[in-house]
């Protein structure tokens, strides 16, 4: 189960896999809002990967102009020494489980068009792209965004 002592952790994963990082206010108020969506996974009592998320009101990414509650993956890392186990796709799931807990009825994330690792797991669990953002990230990648209705 995740505490809030976990959230130092789960920065350093952060810091050591992505290119994209937060303050330590940012995780804070993702956990104490949407603390179902806010899952880790541990070994012998460390955090080798975590999955964060925030529920959003807005248009559906899948069938325009219909307003509903969305759970946005704002990120998801294992660490590489872990990778391969189906913790991704558990941290995931257990999210989407998270979401459906507070009423989305969508999920969708932006992802790196060069990330295949994430695409693949993201299709595992029925997410498609929808559309794609041109220079999305800081360095000028493009992102997919990914979709999948709820249940
Ligand atoms: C993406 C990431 C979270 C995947 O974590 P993981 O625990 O290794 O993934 P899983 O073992 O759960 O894999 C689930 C599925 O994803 C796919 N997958 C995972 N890694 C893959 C790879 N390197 N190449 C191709 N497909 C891959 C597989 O289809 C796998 O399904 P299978 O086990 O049924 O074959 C991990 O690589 C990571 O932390 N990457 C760096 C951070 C990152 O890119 N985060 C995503 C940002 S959107």
């Amino acid at each position: 189960m995740f505490n809030t002592a976990d959230i130092s952790q789960v920065m350093e994963i952060n810091r050591s896999c992505l290119p994209e990082h937060y303050n330590q206010a940012f995780y804070n108020i993702l956990y104490y809002r949407f603390p179902k969506t806010f899952v880790v996974a541990s070994a012998s009592d460390t955090v080798v990967g975590y999955i964060m998320c925030r529920i959003e009101l807005g248009l559906s990414e899948m069938r325009r102009f219909n307003l509903i509650k969305k759970g946005h993956v704002v990120s998801l890392a294992v660490l590489p020494e872990y990778r391969g186990k189906r913790l991704g796709k558990g941290l995931a799931s257990n999210a989407l489980k998270g979401m459906l807990g507070y009423g989305a009825k969508e999920s969708y994330l932006e992802v790196r068009v060069s990330n295949l690792a994430a695409v693949r797991l993201y299709e595992k669990l029925g997410f498609s792209v929808v559309k794609a953002k041109k220079n999305y990230y800081k360095d000028g990648e493009d992102a997919y965004v990914m979709a999948r209705k709820i249940p």
